[in-house]
């Protein structure tokens, strides 16, 4: 069992949906795998997600409203085998965190799944217009895809 965690930074904009689109792709194609998400900030712990992230999920067919925030934590490194951050902050929020190489070697941009070597980011659309949460959908959707394909 592939143990995924998708990380952003409040876990109420990208991350869930990044989580929504890895579990019905696991469950559509029966991949032997599990997802879950977190926020490396404490701002949003309990909250649902951002009603934009869930609207456009929603019109996108991906149900992420029962989705609840979280804080990223050490034992995160025990409890999964991928860490996909979703931009270079976030990326060194959870490489503070490290305790060793192993814990590193877990922890990689989610765009670098879609585009090897470029280090890009999902833009945080928090406080952005509404055609940024599309943007998030389509390229959690492709990166998901990729992840997809390689655990298949
Ligand atoms: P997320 O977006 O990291 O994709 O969940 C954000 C949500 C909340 C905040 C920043 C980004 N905030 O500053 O509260």
């Amino acid at each position: 069992m592939t143990k995924i965690l998708m990380v952003c930074l409040g876990n109420i904009c990208r991350s869930p949906v990044a989580e929504g689109v890895m579990q019905q792709l696991i469950e559509s194609k029966k991949i032997k795998a599990t997802v879950d998400s977190a926020g490396t900030s404490n701002y949003h712990i309990g909250e649902a997600p951002d009603p934009r992230s869930r609207a456009n999920a929603k019109q996108n067919g991906v149900d992420i409203s029962k989705l609840r925030g979280r804080q990223f934590g050490v034992a995160d490194f025990d409890d999964f085998d991928f860490i996909y951050v979703m931009d270079s902050s976030n990326y060194e929020n959870v490489i503070k965190l490290t305790r060793n190489e192993h814990d590193k070697k877990k922890v990689s941009l989610l765009l670098n799944k879609l585009f090897p070597g470029q280090d890009m980011s999902v833009p945080d659309p928090y406080y952005g217009g509404e055609n940024g949460f599309q943007q998030v959908f389509d390229l959690c959707k492709n990166a998901c895809e990729k992840i997809v394909l390689e655990l298949e």
